[in-house]
C-alpha cells in the first residue's frame, strides 16, 4: 500500500471515528450480527479484541490465524501495470476493516509475513503493516496489550526462498525479534549477511518451509498466538499442512474486476479443507459496506 492509500484509510477511519463529514453521511458506529446470533447490533470497535487469541491455544500449543480484505469478485490484489508489483486494491481498503485488522495483530505474539513485503517496503511501495497501534486512534490497542501481559509489539516472522530480503527494510522492527524461515538451499552468504543484520534463521530440511516445521519452531520458542499477514503462497503453507486454525475474511461489496490478481489462496493444498462459520457480521456504513467472517478451519 502506498502513502497515498495509506491516508485514504487513514481518513475513513478518521471519519469513522467521528461520525461524521463521511462522503456517504454520517458512519454508523456499530456492524449487524447474522451469525451465530442474528438482529445484534455490536459496537465496531472491539468487535475482535474480545476473543482473546492469545489465550486460545492449550499450553504446548499455538493458534495460528489469517485475515484478509476481499472484494466480492474474490480479489485481494492488483497488479500495478506500470512495476508489475502487486497491492492491495485502492476500491476496497476501508478504515473499518483495518482496525479489526489492529485488533487481530494486537493480540498475536508474533506476526508472520513475506519477503515480498519487505522488498516492496524497500521500495516504498507498501505501508507499514507490522507495527501496533502507530496512530492515535488506535492507542487503545498498546495499552490492552500492556495489561495482557503481552510484548509493546509482535516478533515478526519472515518467509523466504530467496532470501532477497533489503537488510535497511528490517530496520523498522527495532527492538522487535526478526525469526526467517527458509529452505534447505539457502544460500550461505545471505544467511548470514541477515545474521549480521540481528535476524535469526531458520533453515529447513525440505526445499522450502513447511508449516508444519515452522509451528514446531514457534511452539519451541513458546509463542501461542501468531498472526498470518501475508499472501496466498504463505497461505497455502499453511493450510497444506492443515496448521491454520481461523481465516478473517473481510468481503467488501464491490466487484472491481481486473486482469492480474491474488485471490486467498494459491497452489496445492492437497484437497479440499472444510471451513466452518464461526460468526458474521454485516457493516452496513455506507461507504464501507461489507461482510466481516470469521472461519475455523477442519484440522487434521
Ligand atoms: N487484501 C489482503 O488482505 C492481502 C493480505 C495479504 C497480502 N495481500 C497482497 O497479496 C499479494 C501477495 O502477497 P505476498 O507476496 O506477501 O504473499 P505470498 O504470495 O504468500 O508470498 C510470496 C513470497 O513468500 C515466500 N514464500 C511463500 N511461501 C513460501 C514457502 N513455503 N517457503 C519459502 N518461501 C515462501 C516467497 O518469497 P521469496 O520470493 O523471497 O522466496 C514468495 O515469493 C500482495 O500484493 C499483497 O499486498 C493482500
Amino acid at each position: 500500500m502506498n502513502n497515498l492509500l495509506y491516508y485514504y484509510s487513514l481518513s475513513f477511519y478518521v471519519c469513522f471515528i467521528l461520525s461524521s463529514n463521511c462522503p456517504d453521511g454520517p458512519a454508523i458506529m456499530t456492524v449487524l450480527s447474522l451469525f451465530p446470533t442474528g438482529g445484534e447490533e455490536r459496537p465496531l470497535e472491539g468487535l475482535y479484541l474480545g476473543l482473546n487469541l492469545h489465550r486460545q491455544a492449550e499450553d504446548g500449543d499455538l493458534l495460528i490465524y489469517s485475515n484478509y480484505i476481499s472484494s466480492l469478485d474474490g480479489r485481494i490484489s492488483l497488479t500495478l501495470d506500470h512495476s508489475g508489483e502487486s497491492q492491495v486494491p485502492e476500491a476496497i481498503i476501508n478504515g473499518r476493516d483495518w482496525r479489526l485488522y489492529q485488533e487481530l495483530a494486537a493480540q498475536s505474539d508474533v506476526m508472520i509475513t513475506s519477503a515480498r513485503y519487505f522488498r516492496q517496503l524497500a521500495k516504498g511501495q507498501a505501508q507499514d503493516l507490522l507495527p501496533v497501534g502507530q496512530e492515535p486512534a488506535y492507542a487503545d490497542l498498546n495499552g490492552w496489550r500492556e495489561s495482557e501481559g503481552l510484548k509493546a509489539q509482535p516478533d515478526v516472522v519472515i518467509i523466504s526462498n530467496s532470501l532477497d530480503i533489503p537488510v535497511g527494510s528490517l530496520a523498522v522492527l527495532k527492538g522487535r525479534r526478526i525469526l526467517i524461515f527458509t529452505g534447505k538451499h539457502a544460500e550461505a552468504s545471505k544467511v548470514d549477511r541477515l545474521e549480521a543484520a540481528g535476524a535469526e534463521l531458520f533453515v529447513m530440511d525440505g526445499p522450502e518451509v513447511s508449516g508444519a516445521a515452522l509451528k514446531a519452531v514457534l511452539i519451541a520458542l513458546g509463542y501461542r498466538s501468531a498472526y498470518m499477514i501475508a499472501g496466498p503462497l504463505v497461505h497455502r503453507t499453511l493450510i497444506a499442512d492443515r496448521v491454520l486454525n481461523l481465516l478473517f475474511l473481510t468481503t467488501r461489496l464491490r466487484l472491481i474486476g481486473g486482469a492480474g490478481f491474488d485471490t486467498i489462496l494459491g497452489g496445492d493444498i492437497g484437497g479440499a479443507v472444510e471451513m466452518h462459520l464461526r460468526s458474521l457480521y454485516l457493516d452496513r456504513n455506507a461507504s464501507n459496506a461489507q461482510f466481516f467472517a470469521q472461519y475455523a478451519l477442519q484440522q487434521g
